[in-house]
């Protein structure tokens, strides 16, 4: 006699029957349903977690190893949004906030402003460990929210907010609807890409260890973070805002160029100098290419105006 083993669906990216409901019920912020998560699903965590430790030791920035530390992610289960937020929350203020999937441009700046990060439940199909297009709480929890522990690197999202409401503010000041668009999809197409180099790819030089990262794309990726520091096939470069926020990125390969910042008091500074020159008009045409921006993410930025 054989039997034959039916995994329950779980909350596996992109196969979970609880997301596809409440996208079409339209419900974008959601509670973690956390008895959904399956035995593999679970698997998949620890899998993931055990083989970062080792490269997380070697390239991670010293910081984001203390918040690991503070955040007591269990090694072989999912963690509970809920017991991150007890850790998190009373150092810089930051919770997780659940979502059901891809949360527009504003709305997700608007987030960050507010001290919530919008963080995934899924999690990568654990056939798969390696290459995933979308974001898992694997990237969202372990690759960002450590970060979010640090003071400065808490308050240069917070400004990252800031910034998105400016560009807000901004737009509703344009009569003509075309002008809106342009102008909109050149100071997010310059946001983006800021956050791309930095947040999610950023390197940083440490006094006495040399180049480490903090960019969360780094820091869940098992094969790109060691590629990252040791690859002569990577340029690395010292951060410069009049570079960034013109240089296009194309997020399904490893990155063949990154930036370092000396620290994240300097992260936070240049933040502020975004918001400068953004309201100095110098946003306002940046170079043509990638990332290509949605609609959903242009028109959420339109009614971020209208709703003040
Ligand atoms: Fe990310």
């Amino acid at each position: 006699m054989t039997t034959v083993r039916i995994d329950p669906p779980g909350l596996t990216t992109t196969r979970a029957p609880f997301i596809e409901e409440a996208q079409q019920q339209g419900q974008l912020y959601i509670a973690q349903p956390y008895e959904l998560y399956s035995p593999a699903n679970h698997d998949a965590w620890r899998r993931l977690y055990a083989r970062m430790r080792e490269p997380w030791a070697r390239y991670a920035n010293p910081r984001f190893l203390q918040g690991l530390d503070t955040l007591q992610l269990a090694p072989d289960r999912v963690p509970r949004l809920e017991e991150v937020n007890q850790f998190m929350e009373p150092r810089t203020g930051f919770r997780t906030k659940a979502v059901s999937g891809y949360v527009p441009a504003f709305l997700f700046f608007d987030r960050l402003r507010n001290r919530e990060f919008p963080t995934t439940i899924t999690i990568r199909d654990g056939a798969s460990l390696d290459y995933l297009p979308e974001p898992d709480i694997f990237h969202d929890i372990a690759g960002h929210v450590p970060m979010h522990t640090d003071q400065a690197f808490a308050e240069t999202l917070v400004r990252f907010g800031d910034c998105a409401h400016l560009a807000a503010e901004i737009v509703a000041g344009i009569d003509d609807e075309a002008e809106q668009l342009r102008r909109v999809d050149s100071m997010v197409r310059a946001m983006a890409r800021f956050f791309w180099f930095t947040i999610e790819f950023g390197l940083m030089r440490v006094p006495g260890q040399g180049l480490r990262v903090y960019g969360s794309g780094l820091l869940s990726s098992f094969g790109e973070i060691a590629h990252s520091l040791e690859s002569p096939a990577v340029q690395r470069y010292p951060f410069q805002l009049e570079w960034v926020i013109n240089q296009s990125f194309e997020i399904h390969h490893y990155q063949p160029l990154l930036f370092y910042v000396e620290s994240f008091e300097q992260l936070f500074e240049q933040v502020g100098e975004l918001e400068a020159w953004m309201r100095a008009g110098k946003l306002d045409h940046v170079a043509p290419g990638e990332p290509a921006l949605n609609e959903l993410d242009l028109k959420s930025f339109l009614q971020g105006a209208t709703d003040g």
